[in-house]
């Protein structure tokens, strides 16, 4: 889960590595290098935390040069050190970057170490740099790289995207992809690679998506891609549709609070191709895209993480509207076992980044199965994901860089209720007045998210009572479970407190036992049919002591629960309560982080795209 990025140009590169390095920080932040390529050979830096402390050392020692590469890394294989820190060399003639884990990375070291090279690293990538130069030395025609690289990717197993500059080559540069993603930026007279385009748009908007097993080698003026066999290759430039500007936090602290305020817009502009003024565009299906899924009796939802958790919100709407019955798993579970695939059944995964391993991997695994057809939801129109389902599903949230995903969890969701409905009016489940309504409650949502939005000040003051907990439990029931879930999940990535969420009415079978005075309770109380269920449960917990902070809904009054803080969020009634309902538990993971002092963006041992197993 490495950021990587390349260039060649007629210019110094080296700020526009730095740039781009600070755009991938999201994907891992322990360690960051570049190299360059120049007359006097290959020039490195490379140190360990923040890419900041990297661009300092960088300037201190002025380098430059036309042609380079840089890293950031998350580690897998080896500590976060100065040693460990890509980009890794061979002899002198190369320098490479890595993203992904090379599973044979221990066999093909021995195999090398037979051979006189010395790993200085703990790394699986100094493998790839050595194997490289092996075959190199091997090669009748040192000038031709191409076949050289394949001949050593052809000897990897797992998964990779590389980036791969030679001393006597100044103004070439080569990259290969292998499961990890890998773009190549388009611009006259400049070559570029990266892990993401969000890296690229400083310079960019024109992309080449790579597929698995390309190769390509890039000067300023000419792009070639090859398959591992040295087939040719063509991708075609397509203008990346999301802007450039997630790199700016504007007036906010963090791009979280950011992201978490720019919901409402998000959320309008993923139901801008979705819903017209009075009915459901089920044309954002593509063209056989209801007709393949009308019938179906069943579907299974995998994802990871967040996703995940929309996933099981979903499972409540299309059982409830659509009469489709659904499972939801973890992909990283799903891609494991031999699940069992009825008759009629589609599978949908859902992806923020569209590049998590588990999730491509289920997806992939899928597609050998006797499913109807697939489905990918997802916030990267570019991504592996999008190019690999069979029907795609777009949320349009603008890119997210908060690790602790926010308004792609909404707008999962907006499209997830859509979808429901969609299929519920193609079965014969929602009528005309119906389908109006439908409509009419997703138009007035962005507003009602706003709203949630303006407890923002009063949250924050609420805040301060988590900071000292060590623990937490978050209640909820029905739809609600999942949003609590997803707000335990929000405050212990951030915040690093132990958060974890139960349906309320399982409290007295276990958890009840862990509360006491030093217990907060987080309650999500939409008014709902199990509100009363609700308040009993709540009743168990004061009678025990527990500190009870509650989200509930406008027009509830919990007062008998001698709740310590009651906040009252208007819109936490009907169908769409789960995706206001998430708006405050998102704001108080915010705020008990902020108050903390934690690294909010960029929260330890994380990153924000899992592209490794
Ligand atoms: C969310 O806050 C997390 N950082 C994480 O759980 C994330 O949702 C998960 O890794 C899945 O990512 P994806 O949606 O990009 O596949």
């Amino acid at each position: 889960m490495c950021g990587i990025i390349g260039a060649t140009a007629n210019r110094d590169v080296v700020p526009i590595l730095i740039e781009g390095l600070h755009r991938l920080e999201y994907r891992g932040y322990d360690s960051a290098g570049v190299a360059v390529a120049s007359e006097s050979g290959l020039n490195h830096k490379k140190t360990v935390g923040q890419v900041s402390v990297l661009e300092h050392a960088v300037t201190e020692a002025k380098l430059s040069g036309h042609c380079g590469i840089g890293h950031t890394r998350w580690a897998t294989h080896g500590k976060p050190t100065e040693i460990n820190a890509h980009p890794h060399g061979s002899s002198e003639s190369l320098a490479l970057v890595h993203n992904g884990i090379i599973e044979n990375h221990s066999v093909l070291r021995e195999k090398l170490m037979t051979h006189g090279y010395v790993f200085v690293s703990e790394t699986d990538t100094e493998v790839i740099a050595h194997l490289i130069h092996f075959h190199l030395t091997q090669s009748p025609s040192a000038e031709d790289r191409l076949t050289v690289i394949q001949k050593a990717l052809g000897e990897l197993e797992g998964a990779y995207a590389i980036a791969v500059i030679f001393a006597d080559m100044a103004d070439h540069l080569f990259g290969a992809r292998m499961g990890s993603p890998l773009v190549v930026g388009v611009s006259s007279g400049e070559g570029y690679l990266a892990s993401d385009p969000l890296a690229l748009l400083q310079v960019t908007d024109q992309m080449r998506y790579l597929e698995n097993g390309d190769v390509v080698v890039l000067t300023p003026d000419e792009c070639t891609i090859t398959d591992l066999k040295g087939k040719q290759q063509v991708r075609e430039v397509e203008r990346f549709q999301h802007g450039d500007q997630a790199a700016d936090k504007g007036s906010y602290r963090h791009f979280m609070l950011k992201e978490i305020f720019e919901q409402p817009r998000a959320i309008k502009d993923t139901l801008s191709d979705k819903v017209g003024q009075s009915r459901l565009l089920d044309e954002a299906l593509g063209v056989d895209g209801l007709s393949m899924l009308k019938d179906i009796e069943q579907l299974h939802i995998v994802a990871c993480g967040t996703s995940f958790h929309a996933g099981l919100v979903a499972k409540y709407w299309f059982e409830s509207k659509a009469n489709i019955a659904v499972s939801v798993e973890v992909a990283s579970e799903y891609r494991y076992r031999d699940p069992c695939v009825p008759e009629n059944c589609a599978f949908l995964c859902i992806s923020q980044s569209g590049e998590t391993a588990d999730t491509l991997a289920a997806l992939r695994y899928a597609k050998e199965k006797e499913y109807v057809t697939t489905i990918g939801l997802c916030n990267m129109p570019g991504a592996t994901l999008v190019r690999e389902a069979d029907i795609r599903l777009l949320t349009h949230a603008g890119i997210e860089v908060g690790v602790a995903s926010t308004k792609a969890f909404t707008t999962q969701l907006v499209v997830l209720f859509w979808l429901a409905q969609v299929m519920s009016k193609a079965r014969g489940h929602l009528n005309k007045a119906q389908e109006l309504n439908v409509v009419q409650g997703l138009h007035a949502l962005p507003d009602q998210v706003a709203l949630a939005g303006e407890q923002s000040s009063m949250i924050e003051k609420l805040a301060f009572d988590l900071v000292d907990k060590p623990h937490c439990l978050f209640l909820g029931r029905g739809l609600h479970y999942p949003v609590a879930m997803e707000g335990a999940l929000k405050l212990k990535e951030i915040s690093y407190i132990h958060a974890e969420a139960y349906p309320a009415g399982e409290l007295k079978h276990g958890p009840l036992a862990l509360v006491d005075e030093q217990m907060p309770v987080i309650t999500v109380a939409p008014d709902d049919h199990l509100l009363e269920k609700l308040k009993s449960n709540l009743q168990e917990v004061s009678a025990r002591g527990g500190e009870l902070i509650n989200f509930v809904s406008k027009s509830v009054s919990l007062d008998e629960t001698d709740a310590k803080h009651s906040i009252q969020v208007e819109g936490m009634e009907g169908d769409l309560s789960p995706i206001v309902a998430s708006i405050p538990l998102q704001l108080l993971a915010y705020y008990v982080a902020l108050h903390k002092g934690t690294d909010i963006d960029r929260p330890r041992n994380l990153a924000k795209s899992v592209t490794v197993e």
